[in-house]
């Protein structure tokens, strides 16, 4: 029967994955065996243990029990390992938040940190999200404590100091809501033409793909969007695909919406040259942050909560 990864790779691209829960990956074995399946999920990456409050919770101190589970699997099963997240203004831990940095103080921060955690994670990563989410929906410059005190010479110097400390990974900028090719999509591909300007090496722009369903955009006007970024010689990749339902349960036909939503993301990644993979935030309905984030919202995944597979799976591997 088709599975998913063979199939992508068969289309051209380079992979298609998943996020792995830590916890659940430890304690579903239903789960397990499915992210065991290499040839439905070619590439996994870590859903929350590679984040800077798990790996250095306090200063100088780094902790890998976390971090390693969901690499620990990849590497078992012959996965690629996309990893995530280096700099970003959420899941740090206070503190980085509340402390009061000068340019010094904070540089030498996000060296050690940067230097330690790709250090761990040396020659595992195919991929890293060096910096994520530095950008408002209204297309300003988000705070954090990076903006706040280098403005956007942190996007240079967090590319800069990822390259020196792993030559051999891809290095990306990562963000959700560049998909309506819109102020925030402008301003990502601004953030792109700064750190080419510094001469900072960055070699991807990762599209999170967090969307809704009948609100996707055409896979034409998706495609169109990507080319933004192709043509500034970066590579793209779809990273955290989910799509919601605005209100659940979903009905029949509701389903029958995702599923072309979802074909529509993945048709435009075959479309553009220089899209290289598709990564789902997730598979299955049981385990998926947008519940949580979204209340009212939900089903988003391709397999439902009992590890059925959805009209979402079918619309892509047949589009595959
Ligand atoms: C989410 C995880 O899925 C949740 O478990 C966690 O509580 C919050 O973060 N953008 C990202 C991801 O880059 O790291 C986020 O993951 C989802 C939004």
């Amino acid at each position: 029967t088709a599975q998913l990864h063979q199939l992508a790779v068969n289309a051209g691209l380079e992979y298609f994955g998943i996020a792995v829960g830590e916890s659940a990956v430890q304690q579903d074995t239903t789960y397990r065996n499915l992210v065991n399946d290499k040839r439905e999920f070619g590439q996994l990456v870590p859903e929350n243990g590679q984040k800077w409050d798990s790996t250095e919770p306090n200063r100088g101190q780094f902790n890998y029990r976390n971090a390693d589970i969901v690499p620990n699997v990849a590497k078992q099963n012959g996965q690629l390992l996309r990893c995530h997240a280096l700099v970003w203004h959420s899941q740090l831990p206070g503190w980085v938040n509340s402390g009061s940095w000068n340019r010094q103080t904070l540089q030498s921060v996000m060296e050690v940190h940067i230097n330690n955690v790709m250090g761990h994670f040396k020659g595992a990563c195919y991929h890293w999200d060096v910096i994520n989410e530095a950008i408002n929906d209204d297309g300003t410059w988000r705070p954090s404590p990076f903006y706040n005190t280098f403005g956007t010479d942190f996007f240079a110097l967090s590319f800069r100091l990822a390259k020196a400390a792993d030559p051999d990974t891809k290095l990306y900028y990562n963000d959700y809501n560049l998909e309506y090719n819109q102020a925030k999509t402008d301003k990502a591909v601004e953030l792109v033409r700064i750190v080419q300007a510094a001469g900072a090496p960055i070699d991807g722009v990762g599209f999170q793909g967090h969307l809704i369903v009948g609100s996707t955009p055409s896979r034409s006007a998706l495609a169109t969007t990507l080319r933004r970024f192709t043509s500034l010689g970066v590579e793209v990749a779809y990273t955290e695909i989910d799509i919601r339902h605005p209100s659940v349960p979903s009905s029949a036909s509701a389903r029958v919406t995702q599923a072309n939503d979802y074909a529509n993301v993945v048709g435009s990644c075959l479309d553009v040259a220089g899209c290289v993979g598709i990564t789902i935030w997730g598979f299955t309905d049981k385990y998926s942050w947008v519940p949580g984030t979204f209340p009212g919202t939900g089903e988003a995944l391709i397999y439902d909560s009992n590890f059925n597979k959805k009209p979402a799976w079918t619309s892509i591997s047949s589009l595959l």
